[in-house]
């Protein structure tokens, strides 16, 4: 199996049966959103549903990017699909270097036929860019899945601690501007787990992107995966990154694009607090990915579930739509509150 393949199996493994979890808080805990005691309202009119890239979402949930390269990655990726699809929620597939690698490897990313109407949202990782990848290989991507945007993945910290991986970051920025300009898609860039600080989120809004995932730390992470790999700096980087609750509010008061949250959100309480800090959505990947290998079945009733306790969050707040509830501000107490205050 050739490199990246194998390292991509490798991963989900990993994720799926060592203790990969970020030791420290996303922060979420420490948001506490007020509740009303009269909602004077009927929770069959709670409505979660938004607009996002064009499209409409049934509620501010995506799945995040995983997967892709390998049969089971392909299983996977059409299980996610399905699921998102009825849920009426988006998706982005995972990196696509693999099929950009191997034409042959692409049906493992392809869920189009099993997810006509979804938001679809191809992945390529920003450390390709130093190496040639440019607008072609990005178009690549977007067209052959038939995906409605592209995410540039930013992954420093876990490329840095394996053995193998991707040293050089210079020039990063003036490619994503130019994929940004002439991709004819719409460019997000996500992290992968430690965050985007509020002078790194100006410097995307300035290149000309569309929305940025601050995928911030405190849920799935990617030092501590490969640390169970062959990491020649052990562990030491495992609970590296900004708290995605933190990340959230400093992108928020940094730029005016569309600030996606992602990072330890795994219900949706947490996924309102991240609204409630002023995400437009929250993106979910390892709960997804464990009710994934699973069935379509597991994974829909998980995102169904979200889902439930977001509309739940919404509706003691005594909010009937997403709009209504972005104006109730959350109190925010602890370490997150102190962190909040010297961004
Ligand atoms: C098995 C797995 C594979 C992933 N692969 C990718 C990837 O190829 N591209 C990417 O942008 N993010 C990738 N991610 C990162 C997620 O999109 C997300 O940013 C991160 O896991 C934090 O979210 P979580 O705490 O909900 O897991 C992957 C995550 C998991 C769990």
């Amino acid at each position: 199996m050739p490199e990246t393949e194998s390292r991509k199996s490798d991963h989900i493994k990993i994720v799926l049966e060592k203790d990969v979890q970020h030791k420290g808080s996303a922060g979420f805990d420490d948001v506490l959103l007020i509740h009303n005691a009269m909602p004077e309202m009927d929770f069959d009119d709670v409505d979660t549903e938004i607009e996002f890239l064009g499209k409409k979402l049934a509620a501010p949930v995506l799945v995040s990017g995983m997967t892709g390269g390998t049969a089971e990655a392909e299983r996977i990726n059409r299980n996610l699909a399905r699921a998102a699809e009825e849920a009426g929620v988006g998706m982005g597939v995972g990196s696509q270097r693999a099929m950009i690698e191997n034409g042959k490897l692409m049906s493992t990313y392809s869920v189009r036929d099993v997810a006509p109407r979804m938001l679809l949202i191809g992945n390529i990782g920003a450390a390709q860019f130093a190496k040639g990848y440019g607008v072609g290989e990005c178009r690549t991507a977007v067209e052959s899945i038939k995906a409605d945007a592209l995410a540039i993945h930013l992954n420093a910290a876990q490329e840095l601690v394996q053995p193998e991986g991707d040293r050089n970051w210079k020039g990063i920025i003036s490619a994503v501007r130019q994929v940004a300009k002439e991709l004819g898609y719409p460019v997000i860039v996500k992290e992968t787990g430690a965050g985007i600080n509020g002078d790194v989120a100006k410097a995307i809004e300035a290149a000309g992107v569309k929305a940025i995932d601050v995928s911030g730390s405190g849920g799935t992470s990617w030092t501590a995966v490969e640390s169970f790999r062959n990491s020649p700096v052990g562990n030491t980087f495992n609970n590296w990154g900004i708290p995605t609750a933190v990340a959230v509010a400093w992108c928020k008061k940094s730029v005016k694009i569309p600030i996606l949250a992602s990072g330890g959100i795994y219900n949706g309480l947490d996924a309102a607090k991240a609204i409630s800090l002023g995400a437009s959505a929250c993106t979910i990947a390892r709960p997804l990915l464990r009710a994934a290998v699973t069935s379509y079945e597991k994974t829909k009733a998980e995102l169904e579930r979200i889902i439930r306790e977001l509309r739940i969050a919404m509706f003691l707040t005594g909010s009937k739509n997403i709009k209504q509830f972005q104006g109730r501000k959350p109190i925010v107490t602890g370490k997150t509150s102190e962190m909040m205050t010297q961004i």
